[in-house]
C-alpha cells in the first residue's frame, strides 16, 4: 500500500534558486530550492491558470511571485502576500532521502507522520 510519498527528482536536478514542475496523480506541483531547503506547493496559482514554478523566486523572503499577475505566495505556508490572489495554495510535504532523492507527499494524502 502506498504511504502517499512519491519520488519526484534528485536534489541535484533542482539547484538553489531554481524551481521545477512535476505531476503527482495528475496534480501539478512546483518544487523550489531555497538555499538547500526544498518546498513543494500547488503549481497552479490560486487566482488563475498560471504556473508558479515559472515565477520569480525571492529566496531572501522565501516567496514566489506569480508570473501572470504578480501575487506573491509564502513558500512555507502557501498564503498569498499580495493581490490579486486571496486564496492560499496548498503546501505539500517534502523529504530528502539519504541518497539524494526528493520525495513529496500531497497535502491531502499524507497518511504517515
Ligand atoms: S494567475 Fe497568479 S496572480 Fe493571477
Amino acid at each position: 500500500m502506498s504511504d502517499g510519498w512519491v519520488d519526484v527528482a534528485r536534489t541535484s536536478d533542482i539547484p538553489p534558486g531554481c524551481a521545477a514542475r512535476v505531476e503527482i496523480d495528475d496534480t501539478p506541483v512546483a518544487i523550489f530550492n531555497v538555499e538547500g531547503t526544498f518546498y513543494a506547493l500547488d503549481d497552479t496559482c490560486s487566482h488563475a491558470e498560471a504556473s508558479l514554478s515559472e515565477g520569480d523566486l525571492d529566496a531572501d523572503r522565501c516567496v514566489i511571485e506569480c508570473p501572470l499577475h504578480g501575487s506573491s505566495f509564502d513558500l512555507r505556508t502557501g498564503e498569498p502576500l499580495s493581490l490579486p490572489a486571496v486564496e492560499p495554495v496548498r503546501v505539500h510535504r517534502v523529504e530528502v532521502t539519504d541518497d539524494g532523492l526528493l520525495r513529496v507527499a500531497l497535502a491531502d494524502e499524507v497518511t504517515a507522520q
